[in-house]
């Protein structure tokens, strides 16, 4: 039977939730035109749209809250944070943003621009957009393995290293800008890379002279991840894996919304403390997000990132949180419920591919899981898969993604195992009832790019 692992904190403040009906739910999605992104959070029941900025802050971060100090240039706060951000990634320069996006938008153009190309073992979808935002595109090399849902493998979200160089010689060493180190691997599911992956993806760039920027969304679980499956870290603390893997990597790149457990915040972080992009990157700094030293961020935000960068290292916090994602695998699997497998450490993937395998991509199976799953019990999903890659560019086709998931990305310290427990009943009916879905959703209006967040959809009729 499913072990779930006791929470390690107790709770000091709730949130009342709203009770909503099937029928509320049915006019709710069609007021939204479809989309699970433009309805309104009070008729949400268990929202796992994203983990990013959902999470819930401690009473030490709450605390830190008032020693924010406001002051506009050299705030106490700011230095605060670079000294804790410097101790845990050993960088010599530390940029705080407002968020991910911000230290995508900030950096990239540092090594970006039409003509060049940017490699991943996936891009998350603003990473992406920034990457064409500043002109170059994007090529990807992801572990074949990670399009398998129903393969067990440690690594899933590892780059495939043979692709990668073919990509560089493909394309010229000198039109490749960029290699992005996704970690974990969010498109592929939360899934894991491993630190030998990251010393090979470094000695590609090292002989390739190719700059290597690590998207450090979720680094802490990827290290806990790491400690658990891969034999040479299994004595090593995560504080250790953490600096071995930033080490090889030239600059991150952070949500700290996710692994860092705050609202609201994002970091930049250069290795050499000398490097000659980092007046780009305070200029650009100070033209979109404000002066460098609080980079958009309050004060207060600074202090309580500063406090997040530690908590989220806690090793019985990332046993418990990666515990919970396998539990909910193991549920499903007493279903044969389909998902990317093993469980991801910040939610479940669910194979939508698989649960409508009737649909073509261009009907978005993960969208529709998402709505199914809205309708039935008010949990919001989001898709991850086609729907949200959108289209190419260059051509306006729509792209095929690799998989198409519906994820359920878990927030940090908000929900208990009953609201788990009722997620995933909820989802045994669905698949219960996967082959009454005949056709999927129709695009009606989209703005050009990231457009699954704004979209309206409509159901395609039979
Ligand atoms: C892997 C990854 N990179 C970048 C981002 C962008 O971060 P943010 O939402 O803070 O702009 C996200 C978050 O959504 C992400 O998951």
């Amino acid at each position: 039977m499913a072990k779930f692992i006791p929470e390690p904190y107790r709770i000091k403040m709730v949130e009342p939730i709203k009770m909503t009906t099937r029928e509320h739910r049915e006019a709710a999605i069609k007021e939204a035109d479809y989309n699970l992104f433009r309805l309104k959070g009070e008729d949400v029941y268990v929202d796992t749209l994203t983990d990013s900025g959902t999470n819930a802050m401690s009473d030490a971060q709450w605390s830190a809250l008032m020693m924010g100090d406001e002051a506009y240039a050299g705030a106490k706060s700011y230095f605060k944070l670079v000294e804790a951000a410097q101790d845990i990634f050993g960088y010599g320069y530390i940029q705080p943003v407002h968020q991910g996006r911000a230290a995508e938008k900030v950096l990239f153009p540092s090594f970006l621009e039409k003509g060049k190309y940017a490699i991943a073992n996936l891009f998350f979808d603003t990473t992406r957009a920034h990457v064409e935002l500043a002109g170059a595109r994007c090529l990807e090399a992801c572990n074949p393995e990670a399009s398998d849902s129903s393969l067990r493998a440690p690594f899933k979200g590892n780059m495939d290293v043979a692709r990668m160089e073919e990509i560089i010689r493909e394309k010229g060493p000198e039109n490749i800008g960029l290699v992005v180190m996704t970690i974990t691997n969010n498109s592929a599911g939360g899934q894991p890379v491993s630190l030998q992956n990251m010393r090979e993806v470094a000695a590609l760039c090292q002989k390739y002279h190719i700059h290597l920027n690590i998207d450090a969304a979720r680094y802490a679980e990827n290290a806990m991840f790491v400690k658990m499956r891969e034999p040479e870290c299994k004595d090593m603390s995560i504080k250790e894996i953490i600096r071995a893997f930033f080490d090889l990597a030239d600059t991150f790149t952070m949500s700290a919304k996710k692994d860092t457990i705050v609202n609201m915040g994002g970091l930049i972080g250069v290795k050499d403390e000398n490097a000659p992009y980092i007046l780009k990157i305070k200029a650009n700094c100070i033209s979109f997000e404000g002066f460098y030293t609080y980079g958009g961020l309050n004060g207060r935000d600074l202090e309580a990132l500063a406090v997040g960068l530690y908590e989220g290292l806690d090793e019985n916090w990332l046993r418990y949180r990666i515990g919970t994602m396998e539990y909910f695998g193991e549920r499903l699997d007493e279903y044969g419920i389909p998902y990317q497998s093993p469980a991801g450490g910040h939610g479940i993937f669910l194979d939508a591919a698989k649960f409508y395998p009737q649909l073509p991509y261009y009907e978005f199976p993960g969208q529709v899981l998402a709505i199914e799953l809205y309708k039935e019990c008010g949990l919001r999903a989001c898709d991850i898969g086609s729907y949200m890659i959108g289209n190419d560019p260059d051509t306006g086709k729509q792209l095929k993604s690799i998989n198409e998931f519906t994820r359920l990305a878990i927030p940090r310290r908000v929900y208990t195992q009953s609201h788990y427990d009722m997620v995933i009943e909820a989802i045994n009916e669905v698949w219960k009832r996967r082959e009454s879905i005949r056709r999927g959703y129709k695009i009606t209006w989209e703005p050009p790019i990231l457009r699954h967040f704004q979209a309206s959809l409509t159901p395609i009729e039979e």
